[in-house]
Order: structure tokens, then sequence, then C-alpha cells
């Protein structure tokens, strides 16, 4: 019906929609007149105030419903399965810091590995049209290949958070193939934009700058990020959640790797003050380059990235600017 107020006439379940790229997506699909389901555990990993207020303008959107749970409980995703019959899945719940993963292995595996299985058995048993879920360019590890092919060897992780994210991307081969789940992992390259992890990159520049903080940059510098603009991501996000592919791995990056060194200059210019540096050598998670290659998800999605790194860090900065003088790295 062209006049229905839910295009497609779906329901989507955001998972982790209290979060970054979560809200946004939310942001994306209620605008568009959707209904959207949001389950979030509103985690401790970082300030939960801040999904709190991430989610504010969503609760009085009467298109929204906000489950607050967790994905490690297998009853009650089920039930939500049931009560509030989701069309398509948008799975970012998930813990998802590299470093922070390292000393916490079990419990990435819980709830990133557990968790998703407990989504793709309600969602297979509910007859879900379509379940897309955010996977990680650092998936890739440390490689010569460039840029970075879906196609490539992934099979070398620098630590357990990858290395769930790729357990995740196998076991939906299986459901696919088991239970014929339409099933798309996007690979995403460093995200940034408005309401940003507060322990990600762009956020800690520019709070630390602020702050008069020394900011740690490992390699002097010499590290590079595909950074990519929350704006195009979501952009991927949606078309993917249109496209129902049967099994595919995509890539959602900018393909144009940026300098760290380079990344902090632009933020300082933006900021107005230079960042007190303290140069440490790279520890071995991390690796020194990511760099995507686009190509698949222009072919399959009509995947368009348009943001330059200035503008989409003016923009960030934009944001953080107004946080207030209450923000700080550890939220
Ligand atoms: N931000 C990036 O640069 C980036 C890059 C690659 C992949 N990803 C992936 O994208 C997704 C979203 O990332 P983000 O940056 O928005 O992170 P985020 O931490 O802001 O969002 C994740 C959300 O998941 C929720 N969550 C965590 N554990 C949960 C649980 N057990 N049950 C229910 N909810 C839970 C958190 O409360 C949070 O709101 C993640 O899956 C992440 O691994 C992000």
């Amino acid at each position: 019906m062209s006049d229905s107020p839910h295009p497609h006439n779906q329901t989507t379940l955001i998972t982790g929609g209290a979060g970054f790229i979560g809200s946004n997506l939310t942001d994306a699909l209620l605008e568009r007149g959707e209904r959207v389901i949001c389950l979030d555990n509103f985690s401790d990993y970082y300030d939960p105030a801040r999904k709190q207020a991430n989610v504010a303008p969503h609760l009085e959107n009467p298109n929204y419903t906000l489950v607050r749970g967790d994905l490690r409980d297998r009853d009650l995703i089920m039930r939500l399965f049931e009560e509030h019959r989701p069309t398509r899945v948008a799975h970012l719940a998930a813990l998802a810091g590299v470093r922070a993963s390292i000393e916490q292995a079990t419990l990435y595996v819980e709830v990133n590995v557990q968790g998703t299985i407990h989504l793709m058995d309600a969602a297979r048993q509910t007859g879900v049209e379509n379940f897309v879920m955010a996977s990680t360019s650092s998936i890739y590890g440390k490689t010569d290949r460039i840029p970075f092919r879906e196609d490539q060897p992934t099979d070398r992780p620098l630590a357990p958070y990858p290395a769930t994210k790729k357990a995740c991307e196998v076991m939906g081969h299986a459901y696919h193939n088991m239970f014929g789940l339409n099933f798309t992992a996007l690979r995403f390259f460093t995200v940034y934009g408005p309401r940003v992890r507060p322990d990600m990159m762009a956020y800690i520049v520019m709070d630390r700058i602020v702050h008069d903080q020394e900011i740690t940059l490992y390699n002097q510098g010499d590290m590079y990020r595909d950074w990519t603009y929350v704006d195009d991501v979501i952009q991927g996000i949606v078309a993917a959640l249109d496209t129902p592919l049967g099994y595919e791995v995509i890539n959602i990056g900018r393909g144009e790797p940026i300098r760290l060194g380079d990344f902090v200059a632009i933020i300082e210019e933006l900021v107005g003050k230079p960042a007190r540096l303290n140069m440490q050598p790279a520890p071995l998670s991390e690796p020194p380059l990511t760099f995507a290659c686009v190509d698949k998800a222009k072919a399959l999605l009509g995947y368009q990235p348009h943001t330059s790194i200035r503008e989409g860090l003016a923009r960030t900065w934009a944001w953080y600017q107004t946080l207030g003088t209450a923000s700080s790295v550890t939220g």
C-alpha cells in the first residue's frame, strides 16, 4: 500500500539500538516511517547515560519500542521475537573493543557469539526475512593484501574481538545453509560521527585536546585507518536490510585510509589547540593499516560513501561541543 506508514511493512529489530551506530540507524528507519524494536542492555562498557541520551528522542515516537534486555538471555530473545514479530534484524549489539577483549575472551564469546546464535535461532524459527549483522575490518588482521577484499583469508585475527566476529560470520553461513536464513555480515571500517563511542580515537583526541590531557599515539602516528562517517555506514546498513542476498559478507568503508598523525592534525585545527602527544610502539592487537575495497558494496547495495574526513570530523566536533564540559574519556 503506497500510503502505508510503514514502507515495505517492515518491523526491524535493532540490537544495540541505544549505542553509537544503532541509535543513528534508528533515526534513519524511524524517519522512513518504519517500526523499530530496540534491544539493548545499556551495558556499562561506557557510560550508560550516553545511551539513555541516544534513545531519548526515539522514546517519543509511537513506532519505537525499547526492550531492555541481554543477548545472553535466550528465553527473553525468543519471547521478543514471538511478541514483536520482527521481519528484519539489524544485529549491532556487541562488546566492541579490540583492546578490552584481550583479557576478557570468555565474556566476548558469550555476548558476541552465543548472543548472535540466540538471535539467529529465534530469527529462523519465526521466519525473519533478512538478518544483517555488524562485523569488523579488524577481521583482516595484519595483511599486505590491500585494499582488503572480502574473499581474502581472514583466519588470522589479532585479538579475541575480531575472532568472535569471524565466528559469527561462519555461523551465519551454517544457518543460511541449514535453514535458508538470509544473512549479510557488514564489515565496518572504523566508524566515527555524532554519538561516537568515548573509547574511539575521534572522541579521545577531541576530548583530550579540550582537557589538555596527553594522547597516546602509536608508531609515531604512522598508522592508517579507513575512517568511515556514520551516515555513510547507515546508508550501507539500510541498503543491506532492504536487499536479502542469501549469504554475503560485505565491506562498508570509505576506501581512503588516513594517516593517524593527519587525523590528529585535522582535529587540532578544529579544536584550535595543539595535542599533547605521547609516542608509544603499537600493541600487537593493532594492525598498521585498514583499507577497504568497497566494490562489492557498490555492486550489490548501490553503496556510495560521500563524506570526506574533514567534513565528517567537523560534524563530529560540532556534536562533541553540544555535550558540555562534563564529558571525559572514561565516560
Ligand atoms: N564503531 C566502529 O568503528 C565499529 C567498527 C566495526 C564494527 N563495529 C560493530 O558495530 C556494532 C555497533 O558498534 P558501536 O560502535 O555502535 O558500539 P556501541 O557500544 O556504541 O553499541 C553497542 C550496543 O550494544 C549494547 N550491548 C552490549 N552488550 C549487550 C548485551 N549483552 N545485550 C544487549 N545489548 C548489548 C550496548 O549497550 C551498546 O548500546 C558492534 O557490533 C561493533 O562490533 C563497530
